[in-house]
This record gives structure tokens, C-alpha cells and sequence, in this order.
């Protein structure tokens, strides 16, 4: 939570949105932190908007999604963060973010999280022939030693039809929940 947190403020929380299968259901994601009292906005990857309604969610959020990086001078469409949930998380955001790469606006919000200190939970989403590749390992590693949070959900077969229903969007909040409190 940051320093400027006053009692009646809700904390914030940024869901990084990726382009995988599931996304369009990240409403289930937002839906459960608004129940958990977070205020939430939205930030995509330029490839995860065609998978999303942005007017419903721009609706529920009451913020625009953000997928690029504003003009110079710009007002900050988005307050700062307290906590961030990325979900779903694809191999190609995994291994960016490990890697350094800020090539996106959501890489660049995750990739500065970790020098200010915030939460961060993830929750990656892809199949066992993607996660066997040798790099997934080692950004997963890298991204445990950052600090980051990462859900115990295992890779889905591939071509099984994903899993979907056993992902669970939830896991990020239960992630941040004890992190989140300490700092208060
Ligand atoms: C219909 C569809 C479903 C996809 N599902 C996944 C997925 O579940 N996990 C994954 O890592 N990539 C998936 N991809 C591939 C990613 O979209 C692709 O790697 C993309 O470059 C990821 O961009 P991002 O990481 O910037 O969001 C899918 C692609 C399509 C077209």
C-alpha cells in the first residue's frame, strides 16, 4: 500500500491483461477485487485488446484501459499503483518481464514494479508444450527471486481446450492478500 494511502481511500490495483485464450473473462477478476473493496483499472497488452469488451470493462472499472504509453505531458489516466495482478499472464509477457524487456506499456508498468516496490502477483496461463521450453523455467526462477508472487496452477495440455474453468482468477488476490496488510 503506498505512503500516501489515507484510511478512506481504496487501495489500487492494476490487472495486467495478456493475450491469452481467457482473457475476455477477466471480469471475474475484477468483479472479486471490487467484492474485496480494491478500486481497479486495467492495463493490457496492444494483442490482449482483440480478446477483451473494453467498453464493459471501462464500464466497470469506471477507467480506460490502458494498453499504450501516454503523450509527454499527458495527465496519468490511472492512479498509482498499491498492488498489481497480472492474469492471464502468456509466455511471451513472462519471459519479457524476466528478461527486462519494457516493450509494452504492461512490461514497462511490471518491469518498474519490482524497483518500487510493488506487489505483484501472476498468474500465467498457457499450455505444458509452451512451459517446457527451457526459458520459461529460468524467467519463473528469475521472477521468484524479484519477489513476485506466481500461482500454483499447472501449464494445460495443449489443444485440450485450455482449462479454462479450473483457472483461478481469484488466486491473485488470495496471493497479494498478506502483502497487501502488512504494509497497512
Ligand atoms: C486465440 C489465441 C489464444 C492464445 N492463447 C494463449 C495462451 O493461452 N497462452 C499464451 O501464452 N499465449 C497464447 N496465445 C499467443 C499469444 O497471444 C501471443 O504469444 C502474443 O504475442 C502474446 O502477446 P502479449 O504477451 O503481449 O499479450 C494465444 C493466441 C491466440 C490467437
Amino acid at each position: 500500500m503506498s505512503d500516501q494511502l489515507s484510511p478512506s481511500k481504496k487501495p489500487f490495483l492494476y490487472v495486467v491483461v495478456c493475450a491469452a485464450g481467457i482473457a475476455g473473462d477477466v471480469g471475474k477478476l475484477i468483479a472479486a477485487a471490487q467484492e474485496q473493496q480494491w478500486d481497479v483499472g486495467v492495463v493490457a497488452t496492444p494483442q490482449a485488446l482483440g480478446f477483451l469488451d473494453v467498453q464493459a470493462i471501462e464500464a466497470r472499472t469506471g477507467y480506460p484501459i490502458r494498453s499504450a504509453w501516454r503523450s509527454p505531458g499527458a495527465p496519468r489516466p490511472l492512479p498509482p499503483a498499491d498492488a498489481i495482478a497480472i492474469a492471464p499472464a502468456t509466455f511471451n509477457t513472462i519471459n519479457k518481464w524476466a528478461a527486462g524487456i519494457a516493450d509494452t506499456l504492461a512490461l514497462g508498468i511490471l518491469c518498474e514494479a519490482h524497483g518500487l516496490g510493488i506487489p505483484t502477483a501472476v498468474l500465467p496461463y498457457l499450455n505444458s508444450a509452451m512451459a517446457a521450453h527451457p526459458a520459461y523455467r529460468q524467467s519463473l526462477g528469475r521472477l521468484r527471486e524479484m519477489g513476485v508472487l506466481i500461482s500454483s496452477s499447472e501449464p494445460h495440455r495443449p489443444k485440450s481446450g485450455g482449462g479454462a474453468d479450473r483457472f483461478r482468477w481469484e488466486e491473485a488476490l488470495e496471493l497479494l492478500a498478506p502483502e497487501v496488510s502488512e504494509r497497512q
